[in-house]
């Protein structure tokens, strides 16, 4: 040993600048600072909490299976995995009926990338202006953002981006070297901006023209968020990959790759993750789907959406833009900096996020309670209204 560093020594890379207060302990929507206060979370948990913080089946079958077996390589079946991929695979449309698990939103896109490249022999990925795909290099490549990627070119070559919701654009870019057209149904990061159903049946038709795969990125509008369990079902429009995340197992880490059979069956190479389908993860995704599909939370998503949207929609104009959003992933987009106004709703003891500089983001847990929400409303009305 080199020496002691101190008890200041290790601080997480890049952390943020500002001073936020320690989150010790959460319930549903409710989460407390350790000086006992209780801040509403609308949005704290970064998309992973739809279920709301410690949700009790998740917990309880969290500790079971740590007792039991805590963790197996994905090479050997194990019952909690079995489960999982049984009550995932009801709640799918029946060609989806092969996945790859991992640990992390990131490593479902760069599955999906892969799979799409060696299944169609080709290299170029369409993605579109404004997406958020994950900070790892191939999902990186798929993010549209400059800022994020500039400082780490070169990224994968062959991905292109196209404005969003632009049909004769999405047509043009795609020809018989695309192996991959990745869309999010709900840009999230990029400002909340969601695709119009011609939009995304043009994607899918255009994939099924030049043999391209289309995959739906529902890392974040996945599990309940816009008022369907998958954004997708909205439509009707099944994609040949579906990426989740997130909220996918209550809270512990995972991501899933899924596809079809015959995506599978033209599939060379292979790929793998070490922690991908561990049974404490598998538990927790078993678990938190049976408590979503349960409390149907896509309808609680789709009524407390339209409340808080129908608010939103009346704040002044002279300082917001537009409000826009499926569901409760909903954006607010301001004619100022988003920072000031974040910073004053945390100390009224509501926690939100931003989505780019100027776009304020919602996304509570599904299971607030609706006063919570009100609450969370009038606090942004009452900044907001101010001049
Ligand atoms: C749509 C989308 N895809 C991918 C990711 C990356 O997920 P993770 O941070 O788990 O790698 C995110 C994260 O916000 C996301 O919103």
């Amino acid at each position: 040993m080199i020496g002691p560093g101190g008890s200041d020594h290790l601080r997480p890379f890049g952390g943020s600048g500002r001073d936020r207060p320690t989150i010790v302990r959460g319930e549903g929507a409710s989460l407390f600072g350790a000086d006992g206060r209780r801040y509403v979370d609308l949005g704290a948990t970064h998309g992973v909490g739809n279920l709301g913080a410690c949700p009790p089946d998740v917990v309880r079958a969290v500790q079971r299976q740590a007792a039991e077996l805590l963790y197996l390589g994905s090479g050997y079946p194990v019952p909690a995995r079995d489960a999982f991929l049984a009550r995932l695979g009801a709640l799918l449309p029946p060609t989806l009926d092969r996945i790859f698990l991992s640990n992390s939103g990131t490593e479902a896109v760069e599955a999906a990338i892969k799979i799409a490249r060696s299944a169609t022999g080709r290299p170029r990925v369409v993605a579109a202006m404004r997406g958020f795909h994950g900070r790892t290099f191939g999902s990186l490549s798929a993010t549209w953002r400059k800022e994020l990627r500039a400082p780490f070119e070169p990224l994968l070559p062959g991905f292109v981006h196209v404005p969003f919701n632009d049909v004769a654009a999405l047509e043009a870019a795609v020809d018989g070297s695309t192996a991959l057209i990745l869309l999010e149904p709900v840009q999230g990061e990029g400002g909340v901006h969601v695709a119009d159903e011609g939009y995304l049946r043009a994607a899918r038709a255009v994939t099924e023209r030049t043999g391209a795969l289309l995959a739906f990125d529902e890392v974040q509008t996945g599990v309940a968020r816009t008022g369907r369990l998958f954004a997708f079902e909205r439509w009707g429009i099944v994609p040949d990959l579906l990426l989740l995340a997130k909220s996918l197992a209550g809270g512990v880490p995972i991501g899933a790759t899924v596809t079809t059979a015959e995506v599978e069956s033209r599939f060379r190479g292979t790929h793998h993750s070490t922690f991908g389908g561990n049974p404490l993860a598998c538990a927790a995704g078993d678990a938190a789907l049976a408590a979503v599909a349960r409390d149907r939370l896509w309808e609680r998503a789709e009524r407390l959406g339209a409340i808080a949207h129908e608010r939103l929609a009346a704040l002044p104009p002279e300082r917001v833009r537009e409000v826009r959003g499926l569901g409760l992933l909903i954006g607010v987009e301001l004619r100022e900096r988003v920072a000031p106004l974040l910073e004053r709703l945390e100390a009224r003891g509501f926690l939100a996020l931003p989505a780019g500089s100027t776009v304020l983001r919602l996304l509570p847990p599904l299971v607030i309670e609706e006063s919570d929400l009100r609450a969370g409303l009038e606090a942004i009305e009452a900044e907001i209204g101010r001049g």
